[in-house]
Order: C-alpha cells, then structure tokens, then sequence
C-alpha cells in the first residue's frame, strides 16, 4: 500500500530580513493510510511548520513532499487550495470558527468550498453536529458555546466533507482531560475505517495512549517513532 504521507529530506526556514531562522532540517516521514499519528516535541521545536507544509499552506524551501498522491512540491496555490478543499480537514488549538455564523454555517463551509448547493450543505452539516452531539445548538452562534463544545464544532466541520486527512493542532491543550477524551473519541478512524489518515500534534500526555505511531520531534528533525501500542 502506498503511504498517505511520504516526505524526503524536507527544509525549511524562515527568513525576516537578514535573519534567518532554520527549523526543519532534513526531516524525513512515512505515514501510513489509516493510522493515527502523534507528533510531540517542545514549543517551538517546528511541529506547526510541518503539518503546514504537508497540508500545502507552507512551501517548503526543498525535499520531497507527496501527500495523497500528490507531490504538493509541484504543485500551483491554485491546485494546492483545491487538494486541501477536497482531501483535508483541520483543527487548531483556537477553533478558528468564523463568530458571524451560526455552527451549522460554520460547519457547512468545507462544502459550500466545493460548491454543494447550500441545502445539502446545511443537511450535512446539522447531521455531523448531532453526531458530535450538538444537535440541540445548530442556530448557536460559536461565542455562546463552551470552550469544549466549540471543539467539537471544529471537529464536525473538519470531518464534513469526509477528507482522506485529518490534521489537528494541539486539538486539546485548552481543554480539561475529560473534554479532551471526548475530542480524541470523535478523531479517532472508526475499527475498519482504514482510510482516513489522523495526525495529531500534541504535548498532552493524557491522550498519548490513543495513537498508533508517536513521533518527537527536536531541532527540526524526526528523532524516533515509536509504538505505544503493539495491538494495532
Ligand atoms: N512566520 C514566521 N516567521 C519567523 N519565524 C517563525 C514563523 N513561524 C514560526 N517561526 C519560528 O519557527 C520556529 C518553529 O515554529 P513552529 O513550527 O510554530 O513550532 P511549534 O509548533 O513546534 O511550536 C519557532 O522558533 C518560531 O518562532
Ligand atoms: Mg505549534
């Protein structure tokens, strides 16, 4: 089977004016379609700027980066803006919903991105909200919902358009652990889901037993992988 993720050699640095700021060094990574994968490491060691550069919202400055299929290398801002409507979902660490709409608005986004018509939008995002558990809330607007709940939003709105990778930035830092359970309950790929890929950033310990595969990462390198469970 082809991995979802392949990247080779992968650097990349920041540059402000005459200072130049190194943080991927040559990273190189296989993930595998369907496994849920942790990335770990101290702030700042670079874990943001590698998830960015693999969803194709970063360019990276040179190695190999094939996601999907795709070598996001080669690819226009164009192409890459479709590949990420129609094969990713994120979640961040600050929800990043839009305050003016509703969460059924919200959710409906990823869909109306790839122009479904807005009813099949709103039906399929009231769906995934009762899923999450919030189909008592579809006219809430984000302000008006816990930190938890808001969460769960993002989730149903990362998952809406059933992307092939989940990509999710410190999902639960904000989060207190029982919440935070619930949130790793929802991203984790269904038993017999083999498809859809799930990378976590994260430094919570408390949700470090769910993942397939844990990577950490240090002065802008993958160190080690490891198996945390050997059942999978
Ligand atoms: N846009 C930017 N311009 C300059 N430096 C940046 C930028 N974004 C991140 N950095 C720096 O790059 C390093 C890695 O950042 P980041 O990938 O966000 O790390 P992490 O997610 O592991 O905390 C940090 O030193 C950070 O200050
Ligand atoms: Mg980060």
């Amino acid at each position: 089977m082809n991995p979802a993720i392949s990247i080779r050699d992968l650097h990349k640095a920041y540059r402000n004016g005459s200072v130049v700021t190194p943080v991927l060094n040559g990273v190189n990574l296989d993930i595998a379609a369907g496994e849920l994968f942790f990335i770990t490491g101290p702030s700042g060691c670079g874990k943001t700027t590698l998830v960015s550069v693999l969803c194709g919202t970063l360019n990276a400055d040179t190695g190999h980066v094939e996601v999907l299929g795709h070598n996001l290398r080669t690819m226009s801002a164009n192409q890459l803006a479709r590949f990420r409507a129609a094969n990713v979902g994120f979640v961040f660490q600050q929800f990043n919903l839009i305050p003016s709409l509703t969460i059924t608005e919200n959710v409906a986004v990823p869909l109306r991105l790839q122009n479904h018509s807005p009813s099949f939008a709103r039906s399929a995002a009231a769906d995934m909200l009762n899923r999450v558990g919030l189909g008592s809330k579809l006219h809430a607007r984000p302000s008006t919902l816990s930190g938890g709940q808001q969460q769960r939003v993002a989730i149903a709105r990362a998952l809406v358009h059933q992307p092939a990778l989940v990509v999710c930035d410190e999902p639960t830092s904000a989060l207190d652990s029982e919440t935070g359970r619930e949130i790793m309950n929802l991203l984790t790929p269904n038993a017999g889901d083999s498809t859809r890929t799930v990378i976590v950033v994260t430094h919570d310990p408390r949700i470090q037993h769910r993942a397939h595969r844990i990577a950490s990462m240090e002065d802008g390198l993958i160190h080690q992988s490891l198996h945390p469970q050997a059942d999978h």
